[in-house]
C-alpha cells in the first residue's frame, strides 16, 4: 500500500507528533509498504491530492489533528484514514463534552465545571484539591494541581500565574488521589479489543508532560498490580467508552483509581482518540506484551481504516 503519515503541524503537541509519525513511517516502511512523510501545513490538502495515498495514517496530536478539522478535510476529499471520525473527535478532544457522552453510559468521571480564565480570579471555582486543565489539549500541556499550598501562589489573585494562564476555556476537575492507569483499546478483525490496564509510576509531582516524555521519569507497570475486579473494570470502561464516542482504530482510555475507595474509587479522566504512537508509547507497548508487534500495530490500525 502506499501510506501518506501525516504529523508535524502547529499543534502545541508538535514535537511529540513528530516522534509517533516517524516510528510509524519506520514501521510501516519496514513492513514493505510504501510511505510518504507529510509534516502538515497549510497547504496539506493540496500536498495529499498530489501524493493521492491508499490511505492517510494520522499521526497528529491536540489541535487541529484531533478535533475533528483534518477528519472533515479527509472525509470532503474522500481518501480513508486512520483512527477516529470528524464526529467522535469533535466531542473526545472536548474534555466536557466527553463526559456528557459517558456518563450517561455508566462510566465514572470526576465532577467540576468548566470556568473560563478570566472567572478564575473571582474565586475558586470548586473546592480544593482541584486539577485545572484546558478543556482541549493533550500530554498534560497547561495542566495544573491546585492545592492548599498551592506554588502557584492564590489562584483567586489577579495576577495569578500558573500554567492555565494562555488558555481561554479550562476544567476544574475534584483531584483524586491515589494511581494513576490506562488501557489501550484496539479494533481488530473480530471486533474492539483491552489491551491491558498500565499503571505508571511517577517519582515525584505528577504525570505531567516532563514525566511523560523523559526517559527513566516514569515507571510503566504492566500488567497493574491492581486486583482482579479493578482491571477488569477498566478494561470494560475502556472498551465501552471506545464504543460508545464511536472510536476507530485504537483510542486509550485514562484513569485515576482511589484504592481506599475500591470500585467506587475508580474514574475515567479522558479517552485518548490519537494516542501517542512512538514505539514505547503506551498503546504500542501494551500491545507488544499482546503479542502484537509495533509493524502489526501499525498495519492494523491502517486495515481498520480501509475497512
Ligand atoms: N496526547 C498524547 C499524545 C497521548 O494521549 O498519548
Ligand atoms: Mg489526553
Amino acid at each position: 500500500l502506499h501510506i501518506l503519515v501525516l504529523m508535524g503541524g502547529w499543534a502545541n503537541e508538535r514535537e511529540v507528533s513528530l516522534m509517533s509519525g516517524n516510528g510509524v513511517a519506520d514501521a510501516l516502511e519496514s513492513a514493505g509498504h510504501r510511505v510518504t512523510r507529510l509534516d502538515m501545513d497549510r497547504d496539506v490538502a493540496a500536498k495529499i491530492r498530489e501524493a493521492a495515498p491508499d490511505a492517510v495514517f494520522n499521526a497528529l496530536h491536540g489541535v487541529p489533528g484531533e478535533d475533528g478539522t483534518v477528519q472533515g478535510m479527509l472525509d470532503l476529499m474522500g481518501i480513508p484514514y486512520t483512527h477516529s471520525g470528524l464526529a467522535t473527535s469533535v466531542v473526545a478532544i472536548d474534555k466536557e463534552l466527553t463526559k456528557q457522552a459517558l456518563v450517561p453510559h455508566g462510566i465514572p468521571m470526576p465532577g467540576g465545571r468548566i470556568v473560563q480564565s478570566d472567572d478564575l480570579y473571582e474565586s475558586d471555582p470548586i473546592a480544593r484539591p482541584y486539577v485545572l486543565k484546558p478543556v482541549n489539549e493533550g500530554s498534560s500541556v497547561g495542566v495544573a494541581i491546585v492545592t492548599e499550598d498551592s506554588p502557584y501562589g492564590n489562584p483567586i489573585a489577579r495576577d495569578a500565574k500558573g500554567p492555565w494562564q494562555d488558555f481561554e476555556s479550562l476544567l476544574a476537575e475534584p483531584y483524586i488521589r491515589g494511581r494513576e492507569l490506562t488501557t489501550a483499546v484496539i479494533d481488530t478483525a473480530d471486533g474492539v479489543q483491552s489491551l491491558g490496564v498500565t499503571e505508571l509510576i511517577i517519582d515525584t509531582g505528577f504525570y505531567d508532560f516532563e514525566h511523560k516524555y523523559t526517559d527513566g521519569k516514569t515507571t510503566h507497570v504492566f500488567p497493574a498490580d491492581i486486583p482482579d475486579n479493578i482491571a477488569a473494570l477498566c478494561r470494560r470502561y475502556a472498551e465501552r467508552a471506545h464504543k460508545v464516542l464511536g472510536c476507530h482504530g485504537t483510542s486509550r482510555t485514562d484513569f485515576r483509581w482511589d484504592d481506599s475507595q475500591g470500585e467506587d474509587g475508580l474514574f475515567v479522566l479522558e479517552t485518548n482518540t490519537q494516542p501517542g504512537m512512538t514505539p514505547l508509547s503506551l498503546v504500542p507497548e501494551q500491545a507488544s506484551h499482546c503479542d502484537i508487534d509495533y509493524p502489526t500495530l501499525c498495519e492494523m490500525i491502517v486495515e481498520d481504516a480501509l475497512r
